[in-house]
């Protein structure tokens, strides 16, 4: 049930679970274990805990299986959106039981008792051809399934979860791969009763603000962030700021956003 804030969900982005660890770069199953246990020991008020794509790096099984073992020390219910390094056919076979729409997509609406979450695929796959792959797109029968939700009317507010952003997020080189028809999404939206708010991923840094009114949360990865680089075109670029995962309140006034890098603030206490 919603707390004194509102509804709570938790926001982990960009987790890049890996078989094996790479070469120099953190591991993903031991940040997000940390990040779980975190979560379990502040947050077991919060109503459900999305991770919002990039669930691995190479979209492999091994990886999800390894996600899938880790997620079960989560003492939360949780929701799973891919992203751009997921592969959509090996996540549901390591999910089956992942919501989708009648399209195959991954999305969904989640129907909490005090919001109702709007979950998008943003994936540009199949071909898995990178790196075009690498942008974002909703096709026309995603777009069209999105209008028929908007076009059901609720009385909770609505909040739309995404990897990709759908605009410019300033990093010259992860706008070269945000969503492809960014103007197609905020075009649909403006057929419907307004959207409170938008969370994405992509771009593994804390960034907020609004785009054509909308207001939006972009949150940090649990293994590596964007440097503030505005200008170069590497879109693998990271540097070793702390894990973080997202804290969200949805109530009948608005929405509140805050984001936590736990790694700077271990546990005290026992999980
Ligand atoms: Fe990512």
């Amino acid at each position: 049930m919603p707390t004194r804030l509102g509804t709570k969900i938790i926001v982990f982005t960009d987790i890049h679970f890996t078989a094996e660890n790479r070469a120099g770069r953190p591991d993903p199953d031991a940040s997000l274990a940390s990040g779980i246990a975190h979560v379990n020991h502040y947050h077991s008020d919060a109503d459900l805990v999305v991770f919002s794509g990039d669930l691995t790096h190479h979209g492999d099984a091994a990886s999800y299986a390894k996600l899938k073992a880790r997620l079960a020390d989560l003492k939360l219910p949780y929701h799973l959106l891919i992203g751009n390094h997921d592969n959509r056919d090996t996540f549901r076979a390591a999910f089956p039981d992942a919501a989708g729409d009648p399209n195959g997509f991954v999305q969904a609406v989640i129907d909490l008792p005090g919001a109702r979450l709007i979950t998008l695929d943003t994936l540009f796959a199949p071909p898995y051809d990178y790196p075009a792959a690498h942008a974002g797109t909703l096709c026309g029968a995603r777009l069209a399934w999105l209008e028929d939700q908007l076009a059901t009317p609720s009385a909770k507010p609505t909040v739309i979860i995404m990897h990709h952003p759908p605009h410019d997020t300033g990093f010259e080189a992860m706008d070269s791969i945000k969503l492809r028809n960014g103007p197609a999404f905020y075009d649909a939206l403006a057929r419907h009763a307004p959207v409170r708010h938008l969370v994405c991923g992509h771009i593994h840094r804390t960034i907020s603000g609004s785009h054509r009114g909308l207001p939006f949360s972009i949150f940090k990865s649990t293994v590596g962030q964007m440097p503030m680089l505005f200008e170069g075109t590497n879109t693998a670029v990271e540097n070793d700021e702390p894990a973080a995962y997202g804290i969200v309140f949805i109530n009948g006034d608005g929405v509140l956003a805050h984001t936590e890098d736990y790694a700077l603030n271990p546990l005290t206490t026992p999980a």
